[in-house]
């Protein structure tokens, strides 16, 4: 009894909508491989692709706490026992959602072996644990996209509210810079009241954003990929963010931003022949600083 998953990576905010947008997308993401063992209780016997990062003891590791809990919840924790083994496909502390989906494939996994007693919307409490196991506060920006897929808005945290939006048929470039941003770290950065001023900006985007999707207008979609409140603090945890802003749209981005809570930044391109030119450009210019950087283009 085994079943192998795959939960995509994640960019989290989509510019504008700090902490209630997100969306998934085709590559990177993580596998996890769960296998039942007679003996109950929840083990991980192997970690690849995080350089030694993750804790294999099962109360600290992200994977194996959440599944824990969905099997406490089950009353079943007494009862089942599975092995999981996690392997990543992307770099830990980037700002793709990697401990997102690392625990969504791992929740996931746990449901199918258990025959889906709950829906994907069932398993998002338990990956929001997860994620506060992470980096200390249980958002859904990720987890929700990394489990229902394509773009997702958390239209209230509580009571729980998610949203299905329909994705933009556009291609998006990521690149992560290789520079050190803790999420715990930048979220303490974020002021906590906002000027008035700024919150009607804001939701005027929000607003202009989630209206572009519906609309499929690509020009308003991009016209509304702006924050004022989040993104002038963070923008300088990122190597010269600005030039690369305007190195993005000269290469044809729709838009771009900070994918999460960074370091990765991510731009909106119409065709996968852009998305790949913008990841060059910001690559290239990375280099010229001096820094190293990984590229990825995927559908939505
Ligand atoms: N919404 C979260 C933040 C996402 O921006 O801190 C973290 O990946």
């Amino acid at each position: 009894d085994s079943v192998r998953v795959f939960a995509p990576a994640t960019v989290a905010n989509v510019v504008c909508g700090f902490d209630i947008l997100g969306f998934a997308v085709e590559r990177p993401g993580d596998e996890v491989l769960m296998t039942r063992r007679p003996a109950p209780g929840v083990r991980i016997t192997r970690i690849s692709g995080d350089e030694g990062r993750l804790p294999l003891a099962a109360e600290r590791n992200t994977v194996s706490a959440s599944v824990q809990m969905l099997l406490r919840h089950l009353g079943r924790e007494q009862e089942v026992g599975v092995d999981i083994e996690l392997h990543k496909h992307m770099p830990i502390g980037s700002g793709l959602g990697s401990s997102a989906a690392s625990t969504v494939a791992g929740l996931w996994a746990i449901n199918e072996l258990l025959g889906r007693p709950l829906t994907a919307l069932e398993l998002l409490p338990f990956a929001m644990q997860g994620e506060e196991l992470a980096c200390g506060a249980g958002h859904a920006d990720n987890v929700a996209p990394a489990l229902l897929g394509g773009m997702v808005l958390i239209r209230s945290y509580a009571p729980l509210d998610v949203v299905r939006l329909p994705a933009p048929a556009l291609h998006c470039a990521i690149v992560y810079p290789h520079v050190e941003v803790p999420t715990r770290d930048a979220r303490q950065l974020i002021r906590q009241t906002v000027p008035l001023k700024d919150a009607v900006t804001q939701w005027g985007n929000v607003a202009g954003l989630v209206s572009g999707l519906f609309l499929n207008d690509v020009g308003l979609i991009g016209r509304s990929m702006q924050d004022v409140l989040v993104e002038p603090v963070r923008a300088m945890l990122i190597p010269d963010f600005y030039r690369l802003r305007e190195l993005a749209l000269q290469a044809g981005a729709i838009g771009f931003g900070i994918s999460g809570s960074g370091p990765s930044v991510f731009a909106f391109a119409p065709d996968e022949a852009t998305a790949a030119a913008i990841t060059e450009q910001l690559r290239r210019h990375l280099s010229g600083l001096g820094v190293g950087s990984q590229g990825y283009v995927s559908a939505i």
